[in-house]
Parts: C-alpha cells; sequence; structure tokens
C-alpha cells in the first residue's frame, strides 16, 4: 500500500513566493514551541495533495489546500503542550480549550493578504457537512470543497500515526472511520479519493453501511 502520507511536490504557482515565505515562516515560530503539530500538518497536507490531485483539482486550489494544511493547526500555540499531549480523556474545559484552535488560526492566517483563500480553508477545518463541526456549525456547500478535504485527510493521519499521547490506531481503522462517517459528516467524494488513494476501491464497503463502533 503506498505511503499516504509520504511527501509530495505541490505546484508552486510562481506568483505565491510571498505567501510560501509568510507560511514557512509562521511554521518555524511553531517548531520553536512544538514539533510534533508541524509535522502532523506537513503529513497531512501530503495526504490532501494527493486526494486533490485525484479529484483533479486545479493547480490554483492545489497549491492552496497545501498552504493552507501545512498550516491548519497553528492556533494551537496557544494550547499548554500538557492539555495538547495529554494520554486519556480530556475534560470538557480542556476540550473546550483544544476547539479554539481553529478560530486562533483563522484570526493568525486572516492577518496575512493572502490571494487566496487560504485562512477560510482553515477557519474551517472541523466544519462537518450536516452541520455538527465547529467554530460555527457550517454546513454542506458553506465548507469550500478544499477544507472538506483537509477534513479527511487531517482524520486519517490523526488516527493513523502515532500521537504524542497514543500510539497509531492503524491505516485500517482510519479508513473505515471515514467509511462511516461518508455523506453525514464528510464528503464523500473526498472520502472516495481518499479509499481509491489506499489501494482500496471501496465499491462495496460502504454500501453495506459500516458499524457505528469507532469513535474520534
Ligand atoms: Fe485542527
Ligand atoms: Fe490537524
Amino acid at each position: 500500500m503506498t505511503d499516504l502520507t509520504a511527501p509530495t511536490e505541490p505546484p508552486s504557482l510562481s506568483t505565491l513566493t510571498l505567501e510560501r515565505q509568510a507560511i514557512d515562516a509562521l511554521l518555524a515560530l511553531q517548531h520553536l514551541i512544538d514539533d510534533y503539530t508541524p509535522e502532523h500538518e506537513s503529513r497531512v497536507a501530503n495526504l490532501a495533495l494527493r486526494i486533490g490531485r485525484q479529484l483533479r483539482l486545479n493547480d490554483t486550489q492545489l497549491e492552496t489546500l497545501y498552504l493552507a494544511a501545512r498550516v491548519h493547526d497553528i492556533g494551537k500555540v496557544n494550547i499548554p503542550l500538557e492539555i495538547l499531549n495529554k494520554p486519556g480523556k480530556l475534560s470538557d474545559a480542556e476540550f473546550a480549550l483544544i476547539k479554539t484552535h481553529a478560530q486562533a488560526s483563522y484570526d493568525v492566517l486572516n492577518r496575512i493578504a493572502f490571494t487566496l483563500p487560504v485562512a477560510e480553508i482553515v477557519y474551517t477545518h472541523h466544519e462537518y457537512l450536516d452541520g455538527s463541526g465547529y467554530p460555527r456549525g457550517l454546513r454542506g456547500e458553506q465548507i469550500r470543497l478544499e477544507s472538506r478535504i483537509l477534513t479527511v485527510a487531517d482524520i486519517v493521519e490523526s488516527m493513523s500515526e502515532d500521537r504524542p499521547y497514543r500510539k497509531s490506531l492503524g491505516l485500517e481503522a482510519a479508513l473505515t472511520e471515514i467509511r462511516r462517517l461518508r455523506g453525514t459528516r464528510l464528503d464523500p467524494l473526498a472520502v472516495d479519493a481518499c479509499l481509491q488513494l489506499s489501494g482500496d476501491d471501496g465499491a462495496t464497503a460502504w454500501q453495506q453501511e459500516s458499524v457505528q463502533s469507532a469513535t474520534l
């Protein structure tokens, strides 16, 4: 099976040099605080780019998606590492604090005059199609396609890689989870593209409308 999060080259549009530098500067700062989050963002960006290519996004959309994915959790700099990396269950207050990172990421990125909707894509990376996400409870078409791709990539990477507070749950568990959420929380096309990349055409898998067992 291909390594879905291995490095892959973005289109690198020549007009975006400043945007890329601004993102690199933010990531350099984030690395000073916590190495794990930028590494997670980088793997998510690689997978999001692969899904975007599978869906035949154009070069501008691909580069926007890649840039947004690389800094999608930048707002986590505001959250104490002992909460971010806490093993076991979070309290309601701790979870509420972690959820503030989507707004914080947007507030930081929105200060850069991007010619592309990088800040908006980051703002909605925890929104779900059925309106059950955060921070604004947006639904369906209110969430840009690039963001819906980013959400799928984020879930797959988060579950299939080791995290500071737990070992990997495995790629199969991650793919089962996105199949379960396909069409309710997650964009069906983005899910299908990710499953195809993983070597699973899934033609029958999600028709069985799988088990309601896995949780995030
Ligand atoms: Fe996030
Ligand atoms: Fe993330």
